[in-house]
């Protein structure tokens, strides 16, 4: 009856039980795995959401890649990261989550073609291919003091069906960011064999150290940078994200002619959204700092907590909203968590949920309210050190 594009079973898995039942039953958990801003405590300006209610949104004049007076404004915001671009080679979307949608069926033919996607990397990439249809071919980075690209696994597993690369930069959930040359090593891979690069950059504004990610990375392929205001302005649930479209002008100009098509057909950003894009932008600066504070916060306390833990490694991060400790493997990923659940009441994310190269690792999110982290934390490291 249903179609290969969703998972043939949805059953959840042990630990999702697990945490089912205990809250459930009314038990009091500390929440380490929370990614949603809006759901820990951020003070967001009284009027940030005014702008939505603008009169000119009883209008209906539908802008296919969007209505030019949002694309500038994003334009603008982008040189606050130092990135150029113009305002028409901006295109709106719902959601990254969707830009990504819209990047697979302008790249991607449904009898076969293929993605090739980091691991470990952002989850939602197994279903965000598989419901468009697309194949995807796992690529690896690899922990050596930092995260970087292993560019073996990358060739190894390329082959004719590959329409384009993802990478995250900075990383959910590594933290890391790529340096200028593995952004120019995989441009020019795609350059020579015909395949497009998708630069997912939502996390580009909370760096917690100086590195910073390639502002201009060339032009030698077909590249679309994302970007949305789930992440830069902390408002996912207003609905909007954008793709920057670069590289040769011939091809994206072929690009965004497709684009047009892709996006006249669902029309999917709406009108409110699109009016109140500049005033978002402005406003998101003061949710932004907050975001940044607070991970850095947790950050320093993180840190602070595993000096008196020395079998637990707190791995570096460069950027982004998570932390990712690695911890003995006494015993395998989902007990530790399981444990921790039941024994401790802390929720944490396992390494295998992002399918990490080996066990045993921890991934916890910046974002949870000071104490609770504080707490959580402690209560993870006293239960997993050895
Ligand atoms: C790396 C990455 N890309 C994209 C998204 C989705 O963003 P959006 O809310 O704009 O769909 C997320 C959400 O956490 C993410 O971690």
């Amino acid at each position: 009856m249903f179609s290969s594009r969703a998972p043939g079973t949805l059953e959840p898995n042990h630990l999702t039980r697990v945490l089912r039942r205990l809250r459930e039953g009314g038990r009091p958990l500390l929440d380490l795995t929370v990614t949603n801003p809006t759901d820990v405590g951020i003070e967001y300006p009284f009027s940030i959401l005014d702008a939505l209610a603008d009169r000119r949104s009883l209008r209906y004049h539908p802008v296919p890649l969007g209505m030019l007076d949002a694309r500038e404004a994003i334009a603008r915001d982008c040189a606050r990261n130092g990135i150029k671009v113009a305002a028409d080679r901006v295109v709106l979307t719902s959601s990254t989550s969707e830009a990504y949608s819209v990047l697979f069926k302008l790249l991607c033919a449904p009898a076969g073609d293929a993605v090739m996607v980091p691991v470990p990397s952002y989850p939602l990439f197994e279903y965000l291919t598989s419901l468009d249809g697309v194949r995807s071919i796992a690529y690896r980075l690899e922990f050596h003091g930092r995260w970087g690209v292993d560019f073996d696994t990358l060739d190894d597993g390329w082959n004719d069906s590959v329409r384009a690369v993802l990478a995250v930069s900075p990383n959910n959930p590594t933290g890391s960011v790529l340096t200028d040359s593995e952004v120019n090593a995989l441009m020019q891979r795609c350059a020579t064999r015909e395949a497009a690069l998708i630069l997912d950059e939502v996390f580009v504004d909370y760096a917690l150290t100086d590195a910073r990610p390639p502002l201009s990375p060339g032009r030698d392929c077909l590249t679309f940078r994302l970007g949305g205001l789930s992440k830069s302005a902390g408002l996912p649930q207003v609905k909007l994200g954008w793709i920057i479209v670069d590289g040769p002008e011939p091809l994206v100009r072929a690009a965004l002619e497709r684009l047009e098509l892709i996006c006249d057909t669902y029309l999917s950003v709406s009108t409110p959204v699109q009016h109140a894009v500049p005033a978002l932008l402005s406003a998101g600066a003061a949710v932004r700092a907050e975001i940044l504070d607070r991970i850095r916060t947790n950050e320093r306390a993180l840190r602070h907590t595993a000096k008196d833990y020395r079998s637990i490694e707190v791995l570096p991060v460069d950027a982004g909203w998570s932390s990712v400790l690695r911890v003995p493997s006494t015993r395998p990923e989902e007990e530790i968590a399981i444990e921790l659940l039941e024994r401790a009441g802390v929720v944490v994310h396992p390494g295998f949920f992002f399918d990490f190269p080996h066990e045993a690792f921890l991934v916890v999110s910046l974002l949870p309210p000071p104490a609770v982290f504080a707490e959580g934390i402690r209560r993870v490291m006293e239960l997993a050190h050895a």
